[in-house]
């Protein structure tokens, strides 16, 4: 299917790696105009190269923190009429214990998460208005939706983002702006695999003994962990021209994990 968004621009803050990373090289490969961002600068050019080499796509790469007033300016002026949006960072810490979470904790997370996300999104949005197209998708989790203690951190900030979001997208609907977010379930990406990691050396087993722990204890439905590819195509819909009248929604792509209804 032609997605008709050759020649936009898309701006995918945080893209190096992971869902982030799938999501830029699906929409490269829909021919945008990329601006992909991220902290490292050496991953992030090596995932522009490699998107570029693949798809023949203009790719540029910012080096910014979007957690941070300076690092979402750094984007501003590199990138100043997206077409595209995407949000994503790294997953906020694990909480095993909620006697543990701090005030300073959630305060880092709401910067990022909350300040970072409103804050791209509150620049870009009358720009997309005034064009009369735009496609906003944030990547958040299904925590967001069925709360867990121990994804306190990650759900209760991404509840807030989703909010949000919905209520500015009944705004912007008629201007052909659709603002939207996938909540994925459990992927296989460097934070993932780092969790693994974590865990391996906490518990003194091996990451493959992590790796199989993990899925046993979360069930999943479709008996597999979500290849971030997945996650990416459905952003690059999302992002699509077809995809004007999907207002405001909140998408789980979660191999059956949370299994609601509607
Ligand atoms: N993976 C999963 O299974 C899963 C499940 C549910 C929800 N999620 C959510 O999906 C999002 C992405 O997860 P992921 O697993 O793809 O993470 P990831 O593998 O750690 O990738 C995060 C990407 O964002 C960049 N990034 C992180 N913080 C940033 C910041 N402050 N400013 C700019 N760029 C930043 C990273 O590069 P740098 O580190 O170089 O900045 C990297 O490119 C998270 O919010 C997570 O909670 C993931």
């Amino acid at each position: 299917m032609d997605l008709g968004i050759v020649g936009k621009t898309a701006l995918v803050a945080g893209g190096s790696a992971g869902l982030g990373g799938a999501s830029a090289r699906a929409l490269a490969r829909e021919g945008v105009d990329l601006f992909v961002s991220a902290r490292g600068g050496d991953r992030l050019e090596a995932a522009a190269a490699a998107i570029r080499a693949e798809t023949g796509s203009k790719v540029t790469a910012i080096v910014a923190d979007h957690g941070s007033k300076e690092g979402r300016q750094r984007l501003f002026d590199a990138c100043p009429a997206p077409d595209i949006l995407v949000i994503t960072f790294s997953p906020p810490p694990l909480t095993d214990d909620y006697r543990k979470v701090t005030a300073d904790q959630w305060r880092a997370v709401f910067d990022m998460a909350v300040v970072g996300s409103t804050e791209l999104m509150r620049h870009y949005l009358q720009g997309m208005a005034d064009r009369g197209f735009g496609r906003i998708v944030n990547i958040s989790t299904i925590a967001a939706k069925y709360p867990l203690a121990a994804r306190m951190l990650s759900g209760a900030s991404r509840a807030a983002v989703g909010n949000y979001a919905t209520g500015l997208s009944k705004l912007l609907a008629r201007h052909n702006v659709a603002v939207n977010s996938l909540l994925p379930g459990i992927f296989e990406t460097p934070g993932l695999t780092g969790t693994f990691t974590d865990a391996a050396s906490a518990n003194g087993t091996s990451e493959a003994e992590e790796r199989e722990k993990f899925l046993r204890r979360f069930n999943i439905p479709a008996r597999r962990y979500g290849d971030p590819d997945e996650i990416g195509a459905l952003c690059a819909m999302l992002c699509s021209r077809h995809a004007g009248y999907v207002v405001g929604q909140s998408l789980g792509v979660d191999g059956g994990l949370g299994g609601a209804l509607f």
